[in-house]
């Protein structure tokens, strides 16, 4: 019997309908039970609500919402409270636009500079990933739109993203990837998490078990609805009993059919039904009447221009400048500025694919300049963005037109055609044309300001060197031309910091060898080294290190204090001032290294985060807390956390390579006692606290007194360290009491138990 009194009484055929959509956004309406139809659409940046009925594949016709900064520019201001409100406002449109459920946000990690879907996705990084991923859906559903998190899991790349394994072992999964999944569903409580459409170590994710129903509800304790990626169920029956509940789109009942079937059949136990139904019908609370009439919305319409206006203020909190040699940036009233770059007259500011918002409007950087100057700046196109046309004609041209300026400002990035959700890139590569561009214009121009326009990563190498200042903007949004100028001009101070490193070359990447895999697997060979953690662990240079980010006055850092408060837990406190003349934002990063533990470490991983608003000469104490996570590591013995006993470095970092102070503690971690096995080696039992005097006492009892120096001994001890004690047993233990090791195996079990 189902568990929600709606659907008490129905009959099964009934409650099964609850499990797949009518359509291709919105779950079937029970009028027995009194459920509305819940209407869910994407996500994640902005509300993409389809126009007219949702049946068929009309997908590219939407109504107008507001474009916020998608994900990867999200990731780059490292602030909550930017994601925060990005949720709350996207809440408030679903709201106005009868939408019940947003499609987001993503908080996939970005395994390769090359997944088609990096924009979507905030981080290399899964504690800021989980952080920003929580705020969102924190702000979204305080404005009464449920979220959904997604893709859950491994889901890192497009290439073959219908079908291919992603093959991680369990450590990399608990460390790298689960833990943004985690902390949105512990802290945020998101109404759905989506199941991606990969597989996960062989089976498919919206059919796996494990990650549906052992991590996600029982470990985690997950109270919401899992819905399919669209499209993402292979196996209706054997998806929900893996802890599917919501199929979407709809596929005419069929799927819904076979569940009957099989519960008629005996095959499958009502009560995954029940479970399933229960959950999806819960969702209605997210429905509310209509207050305005129309029927289409619970609100009056949204404040499309207040939303722009926040769109752009956030817009500049996300932008992260690189570079800024010479104070070119800001630029001073009066400089005299031309503009180069498509991309300032058509901006490029979301990603490709369901993502894809129709934007109220579009606020174009040239603009907004021109605005700002206060009086005429030349624009040169310099190049196309469809690659036409004569590639030197139009760099000349841009050429020519800069060449009179003081200050060259170079938009340039990548295109809608060279990412999008459905395909990953080949190449970090800038097109040539504009590469050749910004030299030529370099080259020509007292001072040169390039400003960056893309998705996922971009090389910087063959100009970086040639030019001034490197403004990154990403994808901004709707409002990111506005944003941009403000920037240029120092209306806004940036406060950006990378959120994925920026390397040297493609090859540097840590999965570069096994991206996007073959054959239908993808082995992510790197395990836990994914990107800064593989870069920093392996001392390789990159252009830019994750976490790293200019602004127009400075910071420092001093007083770094590191208390411990527990066996697992510590205290950071540091002091952070603005040095300079201008108000800013400082991003405090802490790390921590440590080599305890049986477990290779990444050299340091980002284990706390904050975003420090200090007005000109203030400075302020800030403290931050780690936690038990923040220096445990998953063992696949023990399947669980472990902090091991030992020594661990807390670090203050300007970014991922540079650490500005550091204070070691030490930590008495778990008491940890392994469970012996004949399996286990001699080493593992000579460090046995219990077992281990106890086998020596009788190892030295059965020798003559002078059978081996200790010094020998030792030696001895090193050679047969790594035996399996049954081996080591059979051959050198006929001197050893014949129960003695069984006994051993037995007390280690009973004290590990009690
Ligand atoms: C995407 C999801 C999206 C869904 C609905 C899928 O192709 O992977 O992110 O929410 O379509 O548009």
């Amino acid at each position: 019997m189902t568990d929600h009194p709606d659907l008490q009484g129905l009959p099964l055929e009934t409650r099964a309908v609850l499990l797949s959509g009518q359509d291709f956004w919105s779950t079937p309406p029970v009028e027995e039970a009194g459920l509305p139809s819940v209407v869910l659409t994407d996500g994640p940046h902005g509300v993409r609500r389809q126009e007219g009925d949702f049946g068929g594949l009309g997908i590219t016709r939407n109504v107008p919402a507001t474009c916020f900064p998608p994900a990867v520019a999200v990731g780059n201001s490292w602030d909550p409270a930017v994601a925060e409100r990005i949720g709350a406002a996207i809440g408030r449109e679903a709201r106005a636009l009868g939408v019940h459920v947003v499609l987001g946000p993503g908080v996939n990690i970005k395994r390769s500079p090359l997944g088609g879907r990096n924009f979507e996705y905030y981080s290399e990084d899964p504690l800021l990933s989980g952080v920003l991923g929580a705020a969102h859906v924190r702000g979204q559903q305080a404005q009464g739109a449920g979220a959904s998190v997604k893709h859950f899991a491994a889901n890192n790349q497009e290439t073959e993203r219908m079908r291919v394994s992603a093959e991680v072992d369990e450590r990399t999964l608990r460390e790298v990837y689960l833990p943004a999944f985690e902390r949105v569903v512990t802290e945020a409580a998101p109404a759905t998490v989506m199941c991606a459409y990969n597989k996960v170590n062989g089976v498919y994710a919206s059919q796996n078990r494990w990650l549906l129903t052992e991590v996600l509800r029982e470990q985690w304790g997950f109270a919401g609805v899992v819905v399919s990626d669209w499209g993402a169920v292979d196996d209706r029956v054997a998806a929900l009993a893996a802890g599917l509940d919501l199929q979407m789109p709809g596929d005419s009942g069929a799927g819904n059919r076979r569940v009957v079937e099989a519960v008629r059949a005996g095959e499958l136990d009502e009560a995954f039904v029940d479970a399933s139904a229960a959950r999806v019908a819960a969702l209605a609370r997210y429905v509310r009447p209509a207050t305005d009439g129309s029927g289409a919305g619970s609100d009056a319409g949204f404040d499309a221009e207040g939303h722009h206006a926040l769109a752009r203020e956030l817009a500049a909190e996300c932008a992260v400048l690189l570079r800024n040699e010479r104070g070119t940036l800001p630029l001073a009233p009066g400089t005299r500025v031309a503009v180069v770059g498509e991309f300032a007259r058509t901006p490029r500011f979301q990603g490709g694919g369901s993502s894809n918002v129709h934007a109220t409007r579009v606020e174009a950087a040239l603009d907004a300049v021109r605005a700002l100057a206060g009086g005429d700046v030349p624009f040169a196109a310099g190049f196309t963005l469809d690659g036409s046309g004569d590639a030197a004609a139009l760099r000349d041209e841009a050429v020519a037109l800069a060449r009179d300026a003081e200050v060259a400002v170079v938009f340039v990035g990548l295109g809608d055609a060279e990412e999008s959700e459905g395909f990953d890139r080949t190449t970090i590569d800038l097109p040539t044309a504009q590469v050749d561009l910004v030299r030529a214009v370099a080259a020509a121009v007292p001072r040169t300001v390039v400003v960056l326009s893309h998705g996922g990563v971009v090389s910087l190498e063959g100009w970086h060197d040639d030019v001034d200042a490197v403004l990154d903007g990403a994808l901004l949004g709707q409002a990111g031309g506005g944003a941009l100028a403000d920037l240029l001009y120092g209306v806004a101070n940036p406060s950006g910091r990378l959120a994925e490193t920026v390397p040297l070359r493609l090859e540097d990447s840590p999965s570069s060898l096994s991206f996007p895999g073959e054959q239908g697997r993808v082995v992510y060979g790197e395990g836990v080294l994914v990107g800064y953690r593989g870069l920093v662990t392996q001392g390789r240079p990159v252009r830019y290190p994750f976490g790293h980010g200019l602004s127009y006055t400075t910071f420092a850092t001093a007083d770094l204090r590191v208390e411990v408060t527990g066996r697992d837990t510590a205290t950071v406190s540091v002091t952070v001032g603005n040095t300079g003349d201008r108000a800013g934002r400082h991003v405090v990063q802490v790390y921590v290294s440590t080599t305890a533990g049986p477990v290779r470490r990444p050299l340091r991983e980002l284990r706390a985060f904050t975003k420090v608003a200090l007005a000109p000469g203030e400075s302020r104490e800030v403290t931050l807390a780690l936690h038990r996570r923040a220096f445990a590591y998953w063992d696949v013995v023990e399947a669980g956390w472990v902090v091991a006993a030992g020594e661990y470095a807390v670090q203050v970092c300007a970014d991922a390579g540079t650490v500005l102070a550091e204070r070691r503690v030490t930590l008495a971690g778990d008491d940890l006692v392994r469970v012996l096995t004949l399996e286990s080696s001699v080493a593992e039992w000579f460090a046995h606290p219990a077992a281990g005097p106890a086998l020596v006492e009788a190892l030295t009892a059965a020798l003559p007194a002078d059978a081996a120096s200790p010094d020998e001994q030792a030696v001895m001890l090193q050679m047969v360290g790594s035996m399996p004690m049954r081996r080591f047993a059979a051959d050198f233990g006929a001197a050893l009491p014949a129960d003695l090791l069984d006994r051993l195996v037995a007390e280690t079990a009973a004290a590990r138990a009690g």
